[in-house]
């Protein structure tokens, strides 16, 4: 049997809390405790839970952009945090993400078409860049001659596309989204959702779909995670953990979200 595209196995993250003393070592917090889990080709993980429970540090030990200081990050059976940087770098192709705030990640004064091949050119395959990003652009429901305009000509939903646009312009395999619709009108959630789910299925894609929402969560994921100050309180199938909630927190998740069972 091959090694899922994802596994992340008791990944633990701790941050140094401000000094009290000068005298004594600073306090540790944690900010990931020892989570695991496993992505497949096609499927979505759904992590749920609220501000300042670990999502995004998990995202960030999973993009290789921070290291765990325990546990590991297998890509392909491959322990990421392990690889050599050029290595690293080659790999990075194939895990991309998107994240809550395109502004944040187009550059305002270059043409949207330079943004998009920018993760091209980190691994150089620049001299393909303009076409794959018009490639990319359509992917994502945008016109190729988009590449020439500049970000604030685009609403919110469509920066969004064009982030994912430049998310998948090195074809990678896992997409990993950061309250990729947070930011976003209801009836534009629906469709960026919708763009994105249509996405994996012509691509394959595994996905890492990261929200406060459970009422997004439940509409795409396949497998949820419930994070509480950094612990995973309920993992599982969606549609077991929406219909019989274990723990009073996914309870009252579920109670904010407006979804009902
Ligand atoms: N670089 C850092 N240094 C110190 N503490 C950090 C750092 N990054 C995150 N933390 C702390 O780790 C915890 C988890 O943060 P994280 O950003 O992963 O939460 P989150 O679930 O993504 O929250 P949100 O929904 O607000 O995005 C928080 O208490 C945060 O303050
Ligand atoms: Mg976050």
């Amino acid at each position: 049997m091959s090694a899922p595209l994802l596994e992340a196995r008791g990944l633990t993250r701790r941050y140094a809390l401000p000094r009290q003393s000068l005298l004594r070592k600073p306090p540790q917090m944690t900010a990931v405790d020892g989570i695991s889990f496993t992505i497949e080709a096609g499927q979505t993980l759904g992590v749920v839970g609220e501000s300042g429970s670990g999502k995004s540090t998990i995202a960030r030990m999973v993009m290789a952009f921070e290291a765990p200081d325990a546990g590991q990050v297998l890509f392909r059976g491959q322990d990421l945090h392990g690889l050599k940087a050029g290595e690293l770098r080659r790999q990075r192709q194939h895990f991309q993400m998107v994240f809550q705030d395109p502004f944040g990640s187009l550059d305002p004064r270059r043409r949207v078409g330079w943004s998009i091949a920018e993760p091209l050119r980190a691994i150089g395959l620049e001299a393909d860049g303009a076409r794959r990003s018009m490639e990319a652009l359509e992917q994502v429901g945008l016109h190729p001659g988009d590449a020439e305009k500049y970000p604030h000509e685009f609403s919110g939903g469509q920066r969004q596309r064009i982030a994912i646009a430049r998310a998948i312009v090195t074809r990678p395999a896992l997409l990993v989204a950061d309250e990729a619709v947070s930011a976003l009108d209801v009836s534009v959630q629906a469709q960026i959702l919708n763009l994105l789910m249509d996405l994996q299925e012509e691509l394959g894609l595994g996905l890492l779909f990261i929200s406060h929402d459970l009422a997004v969560i439940g509409s795409i994921c396949d497998q949820l995670l419930v994070m509480q100050h950094g612990k995973a309180i309920e993992q599982g199938p969606v549609g077991q953990i929406l219909r019989t909630p274990a723990q009073p927190y996914t309870q009252s998740l579920l109670k904010a979200s407006g979804v009902f069972v």
